[in-house]
Order: structure tokens, then C-alpha cells, then sequence
């Protein structure tokens, strides 16, 4: 039976590397995974692990102070902490109309509870007007929250121009860089961003269950609540008030197992040059737009502007609805693709694809360019002979 093609890494990166996996077992094996009980040397080992993952992310993302990068169990977990922990009955935020569930559900929440949300249109290739960001400031808005590529079409949003405009009132920004953290290399004030929202097991190729939020300078954690108390790896005396980073946002038996084989994960981007990869990984998008477009009946959703996009490419294949096309894809071709609202139904409502969805290609470091072409003429065959008309 063929290889499996897997173009889902937008959804989770797969394969992981090697030395991931194999971090994952050896860790579990040696070490006790509860970090730092006073006296327990398996316990002090598992600890010092972690932080020197913290540190290597902090110095990954350009962040000075690693007690700064928070370990969360999710990109959604981040986003939660980073949107329910800031704001209050009042408050406004800023954020587009294409935003993940992870921002959209926990604002509509909010929003039974006082708070109010602007959510900004997009042009027909997904990206967002800073100028309309700032149009729908106000003197209470409290944050901006940007993708800072969208899980859907993968446009890559003007971040730093909506940041500097968002500043000039000191309003702060978050940045929701769960499809571009691995993928693109920044820091944190490349981005003027103000919080930085992560997935561990997307493009940092880490497992599941690891996700971090990165505090930067202006935010005060005195004003950022924690979502969950309880006890910390440090023993802190005081039982009402946890001020210490990173402790405050860490209460519980942390995924110590998952942390490391992330930092694991980091470790083998750097080595193998992360820029290569990043270079590599846009080589790939750019020949796959390039190999869609020319299939009649093929509509593609991403921007047609490479520097525009990273590589997740999304489209409709005429007559065909996106679950069914990639359950044939997987059946027939042995190549698996996202399919329907990618957990971000609103983004797909304003970009014209709801109810179904769309296709949604992204390829990881594993693909070659030959994948890429297996797949083109694969949806070029499909897209022949239509399952049904829609
Ligand atoms: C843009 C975006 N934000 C947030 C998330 C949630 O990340 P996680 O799966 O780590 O909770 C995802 C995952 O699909 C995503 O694509």
C-alpha cells in the first residue's frame, strides 16, 4: 500500500520528528514527571527540564525574562488565559471577523458578561485593513487580538502595523500565532506584540497537550488573572496571593513529559535551520497554488500573493463538498487533507464557505515537492468528475 501523503499539518504536525518521539519515551522513563518536591532529586531534575525549555523558548520568541513564557496545555488553553485572565465587564476588544473558535467562544462568553467586541471585516483574500482596526478603537477598548495567520486561508495578517496603531491609545494586542510560530522565524517585538498565544503541536512539531502564552513588558500580571489556583511546582507560603512568575499561571502537576519533548522539538529546529525549513515550507505552498489554479473548477481561497500567506492553502472544488473530496483523497490517493470549518466557522461564513467548509492543504517538513505534484493531479482528477452538484 502507498505511503501516506499527509497535507494536515495545519491541524497537527505529522510526523514528528524523531528525537520528539524519542524524548517522550526516554523522559517518562528516567524521570519522576512531577517537578521539584523539596529532597527529591528525580523530582528537582524534572524541574530544572522544564525550565531550561522555558528558557530556550523565551530566547526563541526574544523574550528577556523567561518566567514570562507561561506553559499552557493548548494554543486554546493561551488564548483562554490570556482573554478571560484580561477582561472584565466594560471592557471592549478589537479582533476580525475571522478569528479561531479559541477567540471567538471565549469572547462570546465574555460578552454575556459585559464586555463588548468589534470584530472587523476582511477583504476578499482574508486580510484584514489595519486602518479599520483602528477605526474601531475606542477610549474602553482593552485589546486587539489578531491571527496572526489565518487557520482558514492562511493570510498572513498585517500584525505589526495593527500592533503600532493599537499602542498609540496603549491599548494591548494579542497575537494568536498558532499557524506561524515555527513556521515564520519572529520575536515577540518583531511582532509589537503584547501577549503571544502558541500551539506546541502544531509547526513547533511538539506533542499534544503543550501550549504556551508569552507575556510581553506592558502587561502586568498583577491585572492578568490566572485561571486556575492550586498548588505550584515551587512551595510559595503565601495561600491568597501567587504573584511570582511563572507560578501564578501554573498551578498543578504540569505536563513535564510534554514540555520536554517540545523543547526537544525546538532544539531540532534550530539544528536543522529553522530559515531553511520556513524557506522550504513556502517553495511547497507556492508550487501547490501554482499546480491549483491552473485546475478548471478549482477555487482557491488563499491569498494568490506568496509573501502573503504561509502554507496553508484552502479551495472549493466544484460539485464536490470538502469532507467528501478529502475522504476520497484518503481512500483512493492515500493523501490526508483538512476538510469543513477548521474549527473556525465564522471565518468560513465570512469567506463564503458555509456550511461545508473548505479543502485545506498544508504541507509540514516532511513533504516533497513530488507529494505536492501527487496531490495536484489527484484534485485535477477529482475535480473532473464531480461527486454531486452542490
Ligand atoms: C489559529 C488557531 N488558533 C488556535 C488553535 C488552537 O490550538 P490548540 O489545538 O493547540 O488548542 C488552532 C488550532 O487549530 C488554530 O489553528
Amino acid at each position: 500500500m502507498a505511503v501516506l501523503t499527509y497535507l494536515d499539518n495545519a491541524t497537527t504536525s505529522w510526523p514528528k520528528p524523531e528525537v520528539v518521539i524519542r524524548t517522550l519515551g526516554t523522559f517518562l522513563e528516567r524521570a519522576s514527571g512531577v517537578p521539584l518536591r523539596p529532597g527529591n532529586r528525580l523530582a528537582t531534575e524534572t524541574w530544572e527540564a522544564i525550565e531550561r525549555v522555558r528558557e530556550r523558548l523565551a530566547a526563541f520568541f526574544g523574550v528577556p525574562d523567561p518566567r514570562r513564557v507561561l506553559f499552557t496545555a493548548s494554543g486554546t488553553d493561551a488564548l483562554n488565559l490570556a482573554i478571560k485572565g484580561l477582561l472584565g465587564p466594560g471592557d471592549h476588544v478589537v479582533t476580525t471577523a475571522i478569528e479561531h473558535d479559541a477567540v471567538r467562544r471565549p469572547l462570546r462568553t465574555l460578552e454575556l458578561f459585559g464586555v463588548t467586541t468589534t470584530r472587523v471585516g476582511v477583504g476578499p483574500d482574508g486580510l484584514v485593513d489595519p486602518v479599520d482596526m483602528q477605526r474601531a478603537l475606542r477610549p474602553n477598548t482593552r485589546l486587539v487580538i489578531i491571527g496572526h495567520a489565518s487557520n482558514v486561508t492562511g493570510a498572513l495578517q498585517p500584525v505589526v502595523e495593527i500592533a503600532n496603531r493599537a499602542h498609540v491609545q496603549g491599548t494591548l494586542v494579542l497575537v494568536n500565532a498558532a499557524q506561524t510560530a515555527g513556521v515564520i522565524p519572529f520575536t515577540l517585538d518583531d511582532l509589537g506584540a503584547d501577549l503571544l498565544a502558541l500551539s506546541g503541536h502544531k509547526w513547533l512539531l511538539g506533542p499534544p497537550g503543550t501550549g504556551v502564552l508569552v507575556l510581553g513588558p506592558r502587561v502586568d500580571p498583577s491585572e492578568l488573572a490566572p485561571l486556575r489556583e492550586g498548588a505550584t511546582a515551587r512551595d510559595l507560603p503565601d495561600i491568597t496571593q501567587l504573584w511570582s512568575l511563572p507560578e501564578r499561571y501554573e498551578a498543578g502537576t504540569p505536563n513535564a513529559v510534554g514540555i520536554v519533548a517540545l523543547g526537544a522539538a525546538l532544539e531540532w529546529l534550530v539544528q536543522e535551520g529553522f530559515t531553511t525549513l520556513s524557506a522550504r515550507l513556502r517553495r511547497l505552498a507556492d508550487r501547490l497554488v501554482a499546480g491549483l489554479e491552473t485546475i478548471p473548477g478549482v477555487r482557491l481561497l488563499s491569498p494568490s500573493d506568496p509573501p502573503r500567506r504561509v502554507a496553508v492553502i484552502s479551495c472549493l472544488v466544484s460539485g464536490w463538498r470538502p469532507v467528501d473530496l478529502a475522504s476520497v483523497l484518503e481512500k483512493t490517493y492515500r493523501i490526508v487533507v483538512g476538510a469543513g470549518l477548521h474549527g473556525a466557522s465564522e471565518a468560513c461564513r465570512t469567506l463564503g464557505a458555509y456550511p461545508h467548509g473548505t479543502v485545506r492543504l498544508s504541507p509540514g517538513w516532511c513533504t516533497t515537492e513530488e507529494d505536492i505534484d501527487r496531490v495536484i493531479l489527484a484534485v485535477a482528477e477529482l475535480a473532473r468528475t464531480p461527486s454531486r452538484a452542490d
